[in-house]
């Protein structure tokens, strides 16, 4: 193994360090690290560094560049993207340690988004547990993957708000709130990169998609952003600034425009925003080909044209565009662009692979017997399992329908139920449907094969109805139906627009026959994003929002169903009625013509449904229930230097121990522009035994009252507030307070 190689060089060379100012001593000394390979380099070498190729073991994008391993070897490609096993990075690390000129290791990214190999629930599935250790567990655990793999970046958080469940990308996110997403945000960048990128059992963190891919008109992905500029500051950028301030070194440039700007060619988004106001200090890299995707955004005649507006807008690093590598040189030359912009890319991206000790040891990430310990390693297995079983949201449960009890005949029904490689969702990296048990398989360990009669129904998709017979007649043989239905694993995810969000084929068509029988019904959900489920609410007795819970989903679907887990998830995204109330979103403006004015017709509303969602941001039940005593106060006051502390007593008044997210809102009644009815301040998941009490207590400090005020600068206005507290969105304890 040839370690240290550039080390060597580096330390045999004087230390001009000439980096950025405004360092910090280590970074300074890294910088001069940086500076002395800088000094070896040629403008190829240095173009090299700026270029990202996929490999072809997984294509994740429209193009695939072929020869990467070619461009290696000749010092033009420092960065590689899907590819992994710690065997096959060892082969291209080699090429770039071993064969190339000045033996500069390379990055080696993928999108590691909800696991390696253990894969956890999709990322929104994730955020409805609002248990932040567990979150960061799954990305500690997804990166230990990851790096045994040979895998030293992921393209990983997604800090995309969005409010919008036809996107399928939601799937992706932490849901719709500006202030839970942040908090997620930065548990994952802890995860991944833990205190010290240098670690080698940790990851380089991506935050992506910069900025607001989230929001695209109609919910059709990749289409035009545009929002007002106070409400991409004070919704949509918080999770990607506490990404930032968590310290992610890595940025993502998004596919979309912002205000007729590609985000790639955006000096706003990428300088001014990012690097002036958030103080990035890493590098930023493009989405997959989207220096080119400029052209046909029409800002930009050519692909050349493209890349000077991308390195002027502070792009470090291309993304399979292959525009850096042709143009670069030549925009050089002529002097479009000075040398400072290029000198600048590459020392950023030195910067980081210094951080991650590459420059000491190339292969840290290709050890095959670390792999082979790491890959599915029990505790993984338990986290994902624990994270799988927090993620579960029970939406409905009448008549105490749920828990199951061991023994009772159940009739489980649908393709779903059935299914391995749904289970895992979108966006797997090296996940392996067959390497699991299914929620049947799991469901007949647990209750027994006679005890567990499957008839598949109908098929996830399409009008067949020739099961539908068989299925009621298993149906009729049992004490209690378990229907497992929802959305395949890839109509949600990128690419995954739908105009409609109804329970896909003719499965809900079964649920209304099966619902004749007379019998308990149990849905069980598996989807990435909201559906419409007006009429499975009511055709169903207890309705169990599952996700796609990963590699242990078929274990603590069995576990929540059979109540050896009591659920706690709570909805991080609105549902909605129908597909016509999208936009809908829990922070909403009140507008000049609420719904509770008595004039029942000029006001803002529906003429053929209500205006609220049909599960609110924050619901969800358990198998036992909550009492939430008055809010106290310490204070009705809070100065300016102040905090203010409320409280509430929570007591499990049901029959089963159970977890509890406690949520605490705030209004602000008069601004100088209108402000939400409601916004998220604080919550606690809190575990309560039966008949146990608890106080929970949020601090409410002046400055988590700030937003861009009329004149567009940050900080609050005195006046008037409402605090609320409770178990969700809509239903809550309130009171009143005011700020000096
Ligand atoms: C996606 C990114 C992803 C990248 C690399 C793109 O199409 O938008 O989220 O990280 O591909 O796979």
């Amino acid at each position: 193994m040839k370690k240290n190689i550039v080390f060597a060089i580096i330390a045999s060379i004087s230390l001009t360090g000439c980096g950025p100012s405004l360092r910090t001593a280590q970074e300074k000394r890294i910088d001069e690290r940086v500076d002395s390979v800088m000094e070896l380099m040629t403008l190829d070498e240095k173009i090299g560094q700026m270029v990202l190729y996929s490999s072809d073991w997984d294509v994740t994008g429209p193009s695939l560049k072929k020869g990467y391993m070619d461009e290696i070897r000749k010092g033009n490609c420092g960065n590689i993207f899907n590819a992994y096993t710690a065997a096959y990075t060892r082969k291209l690390q080699k090429i770039a340690v071993e064969e190339s000129r000045l033996h500069i290791p390379l990055l080696f990214g993928y999108d590691v988004i909800h696991g390696q190999k253990t894969i956890f629930p999709i990322s929104l599935g994730e955020s409805a547990s609002w248990d932040l250790a567990a979150i960061e567990k799954s990305a500690r655990v997804s990166a230990t993957e990851a790096a045994a793999s040979g895998i030293n970046w992921t393209f990983a958080p997604m800090c995309d708000i969005s409010v919008d469940p036809r996107w399928g990308r939601v799937s992706e996110g932490a849901g719709e709130d500006p202030y839970l997403g942040s908090k997620i945000a930065a548990a994952r960048v802890h995860g991944f990169q833990g205190d010290n990128l240098a670690d080698s059992l940790t990851i380089l963190a991506c935050v992506k998609h910069f900025a607001a891919y989230g929001a695209p008109l109609a919910g059709r992905d990749y289409n035009t952003v545009d929002m007002s500029r106070r409400v991409f500051l004070d919704t949509y950028l918080p999770p990607y600034k506490a990404a930032i301030d968590a310290g992610a070194m890595s940025v993502m440039s998004s596919f979309n425009e912002l205000d007729g700007v590609p985000a790639t060619g955006s000096r706003y988004l990428l300088t001014d925003v990012l690097r002036d106001q958030l103080g990035f200090k890493g590098f930023v890299v493009t989405d997959y080909t989207s220096i080119n995707e400029m052209v046909n955004h029409g800002v930009a005649d050519n692909d050349a044209d493209a890349g000077l507006l991308a390195i002027k807008a502070g792009v470090d690093m291309d993304m399979q565009g292959d525009v850096y590598a042709k143009y670069l040189k030549k925009s050089l030359n002529e002097g479009l662009i000075p040398m400072k912009d290029i000198y600048d890319a590459v020392h950023r991206i030195l910067y980081v692979k210094f951080m991650l000790g590459l420059f000491d040891d190339p292969y840290r990430y290709c050890s095959e017997s670390r792999e082979k310990r790491e890959l599915y390693a029990p505790e993984h297995l338990a986290a994902a399992l624990d994270m799988a079983q927090k993620s579960m949201v029970l939406l409905k449960n009448d008549n105490k329908t749920l828990p199951l009890v061991k023994g009772e005949k159940i009739a489980v029904i649908g393709e779903l139920a059935n299914s391995k490689r749904d289970l895992l969702g979108s966006w797997i990296a090296a996940g392996d449907g067959n390497y699991l048990q299914s929620i049947l398989e799991e469901l007949k360990n647990y209750n027994g094969d006679a005890n567990t009669i499957y008839a598949e129904g109908c098929k996830k998709m399409g009008d067949d109805r020739s099961g539908f017979a068989a299925a009621i007649a298993a149906a009729r043989r049992a004490d209690k139906i378990v229907l497992v239905i929802g959305e395949s694993w890839d109509w949600s995810g990128e690419a995954a627009s739908r105009s409609n969000i109804d329970m896909p084929g003719v499965q809900t068509e079964l649920l209304e026959k099966l619902k004749a029988l007379n019998k308990p019904i149990v849905v069980v959900l598996m989807n990435g994003r909201p559906l419409t489920l007006t009429k499975e609410n009511e055709l169903a007795d207890a309705m169990l929002e599952a996700w796609y819970p990963g590699t242990m989903g078929g274990k603590a679907v069995t576990n929540v169903l059979f109540g050896q887990y009591n659920p706690s998830g709570k909805l991080t995204m609105t549902f909605p009625r129908n597909v016509g109330q999208i936009p809908i979103f829990y922070y909403e403006k009140n507008s000049g013509r609420p719904i509770y004015l008595k004039d029942p017709k000029y006001k803002s509303r529906y003429i053929d449904c209500p205006n609220d969602p049909l599960f609110p941001f924050g619901y969800g039940l358990s198998y036992t229930t909550f009492a939430y005593s008055d809010i106290s106060l310490s204070t009705t006051d809070l100065t300016e230097k102040g905090e203010l502390k409320a409280s509430v007593n929570v007591t499990n008044t049901g029959n089963a121990a159970g977890e509890e997210v406690v949520q605490c809102y705030v209004r602000d009644l008069v601004g100088s522009i209108t402000r939400p009815v409601k916004e998220l301040k604080g919550f606690e998941k809190i575990a309560l035994k039966v008949g146990e009490s608890k106080v929970v207590t949020f601090t409410i400090t002046p400055d988590m009252l700030a937003f861009h005020r009329l004149d567009m600068t940050y900080g609050t206005e005195p006046g008037d507030y409402k605090l609320f507290i409770g178990g969700n969105s809509r239903d809550l304890k309130e009171t009143k307070f005011k700020l000096d």
